[in-house]
């Protein structure tokens, strides 16, 4: 009986937030964001729920409550209006940031003229979501979806780390003394001039997005919604529940966070599959086990050139491992006997593979975190946007070393995989960061999905938020109370001093008429 009733009461829990009509977002274009962003989807269909998922990516699949809309052909179109060489391999941090506010407004532009979008703005005017997720990590233009949704409560996702604009918009504290900006090659140990550096960037990130990016996108996205139709961007912005953040205090390094931002990092991995037959049979032939090659799906193979690629080979030729080198674009000459060239691998179980020894990376973040995941050490090359800032953390951590794009040649390359083959401590120390991470009460996909039905649940979790969001700039960083301190001090300063002028005035009479009385 009492089972019935807990039975009950369990049926009529889940009934309030099960089957939630959920609209996700996935505003930036970027593969890796779209496999991060599905895995938690499909998890919120398979927990009864109806997704509707908003993208640029191409998706066959076919599942039952899970609806792909695709903004079609926008990684076409950047490569024509915004080609890949002018952001790769750059390594100025006010270029980047500069180059950001270009593709926001072109990314902005393409969407709006997309079938996709129309298919989702012809839904009939009453249709509701019970909840938007929106990745947020740029651009936010199609934040118009909301208002034109009817404002449903709204939960930020990022595949990416903790950017200073988002942080800040959520009432976090910066930390600029020992969180690097994710387009510097710092690590969490800065001297002076780094810290200097590091706070900069950070705060030019932030004045940058808030003064110039945003209001550009604002006024693309006003001129398609109506003016009226679009309130104030840091109103939507505010009113957002949670954000959901890629990150963990196992893969990086301890930061502070506010109670609405939520560590998720890693929840797209999943443990090893075993393998197809083709590389199980690879791995059954690899005595001194395998060596796993892969860039990922922004960065692709065409990234090196011929001498880089014969520099790997001719390395790869004096190992005792096999390797296994995802190369998708043109035709590799002189492939040694131990190298098996793919166009495609299953990474995460590739790397999950007991007898996987190294992973050569090029330090995104979802694969990195997969090797720490799995436990396997690192080498490689970091390319653009966060992998520079990746590769050090994880130098600094001792899990991998890496090279400069530049430095890539023969010797540096022998030097770097045989040394993390070899030593022993970097496959320790990250074994150790692995048992850390799977040693939590809930995984990284199972958090992210409370707190999402918590919200369809209770609404309003507003409860979370730090006062700082809410407050003006000045405020949340203390610059009046700074500034009235700094008056005071400048005020006691000049009072002393002319006390002290006055008091050596009074004492060079005192003394000029004691000597005047001497020799009177
Ligand atoms: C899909 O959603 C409907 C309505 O909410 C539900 O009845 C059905 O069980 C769901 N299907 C799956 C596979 O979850
Ligand atoms: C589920 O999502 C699809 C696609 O957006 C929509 O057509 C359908 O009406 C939704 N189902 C429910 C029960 O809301
Ligand atoms: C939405 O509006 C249409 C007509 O405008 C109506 O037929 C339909 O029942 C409404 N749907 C809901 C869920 O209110
Ligand atoms: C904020 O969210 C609430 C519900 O979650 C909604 O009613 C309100 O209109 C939203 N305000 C803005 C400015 O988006
Ligand atoms: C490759 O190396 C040769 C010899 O060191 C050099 O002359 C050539 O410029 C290099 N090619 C590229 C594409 O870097």
């Amino acid at each position: 009986m009492r089972f019935v009733v807990l039975l009950f009461l369990y049926l009529k829990l889940i009934r309030n937030i099960n089957g939630a009509n959920i609209l996700f977002i996935g505003a930036l274009a970027s593969p890796s964001h779209y496999i991060w962003n599905k895995v938690l989807s499909t998890e919120l269909v398979r927990n009864g729920h109806n997704v509707t998922i908003i993208t640029h990516d191409y998706d066959s699949t076919k599942m039952e409550n899970y609806t792909v809309i695709t903004m079609k052909g926008f990684y076409e179109h950047l490569e024509n209006e915004f080609p890949a060489e002018k952001y790769m391999l750059e390594n100025n941090v006010f270029n980047f940031i500069h180059q950001s506010v270009d593709y926001g407004a072109i990314a902005c532009t393409f969407d709006f003229s997309t079938e996709g979008f129309k298919v989702l703005m012809d839904y009939p005017q009453n249709f509701t979501f019970d909840l938007i997720i929106y990745d947020i990590t740029y651009p936010v233009c199609l934040y118009g979806l909301i208002p034109r949704f009817n404002n449903p409560p709204v939960i930020a996702v990022t595949a990416f780390l903790l950017n200073p604009y988002v942080s800040y918009s959520f009432g976090n504290p910066l930390q600029t003394s020992h969180i690097p900006h994710y387009c510097s090659k710092f690590t969490n140990q800065m001297n002076l001039r780094e810290r200097l550096t590091n706070t900069i960037y950070s705060w030019a990130d932030i004045l940058i997005y808030k003064y110039i990016s945003i209001p550009r996108q604002t006024a693309i996205t006003r001129a398609v919604f109506g003016q009226g139709m679009i309130p104030p961007w840091d109103e939507i912005e505010r009113n957002i529940s949670l954000l959901l953040v890629n990150t963990d205090p196992a893969f990086d390094y301890p930061m502070v966070l506010a109670p609405n931002i939520i560590p998720v990092g890693g929840l797209h991995i999943k443990p090893a599959k075993s393998l197809p037959q083709d590389f199980e049979v690879i791995y059954n032939k690899a005595k001194g086990g395998v060596i796993v090659f892969s860039l990922g799906t922004n960065v692709k193979s065409n990234i090196l050139n011929k001498n880089h690629t014969d520099a790997f080979l001719k390395v790869f030729s004096t190992l005792k491992q096999v390797v296994i080198w995802k190369f998708e674009t043109g035709v590799l000459e002189n492939v040694p006997q131990n190298v098996f060239i793919r166009k495609w691998l299953p990474q995460n179980d590739l790397i999950g593979h007991s007898n996987t020894k190294l992973f050569i990376t090029h330090f995104g973040a979802l694969g990195t975190q997969e090797a720490m995941y799995h436990g396997v050490p690192m080498v490689g090359f970091p390319v653009f946007v966060d992998q520079h800032v990746n590769a050090a953390k994880l130098a600094e951590k001792k899990i991998a070393l890496y090279l400069d794009y530049e430095s890539l040649t023969y010797e540096n390359i022998y030097n770097t995989i045989t040394e993390v083959l070899n030593n022993p401590m970097y496959k320790n120390n990250i074994v150790k960061i692995s048992q850390r991470y799977k040693n939590q009460p809930l995984t990284a996909l199972e958090r992210a999905v409370f707190w999402i039905e918590q919200v369809l649940k209770n609404g309003d979790v507003h409860y979370l938020n730090v006062p700082t969001r809410d407050m003006p700039m000045y405020q949340a960083l203390n610059l009046d109370v700074i500034l009235l301190i700094t008056i005071c001090l400048v005020f006691i300063y000049a009072v002393v001093k002319s006390v002290f002028r006055c008091c050596l005035y009074v004492l060079r009479m005192f003394k000029q008429d004691k000597v005047k009385e001497k020799m009177m």
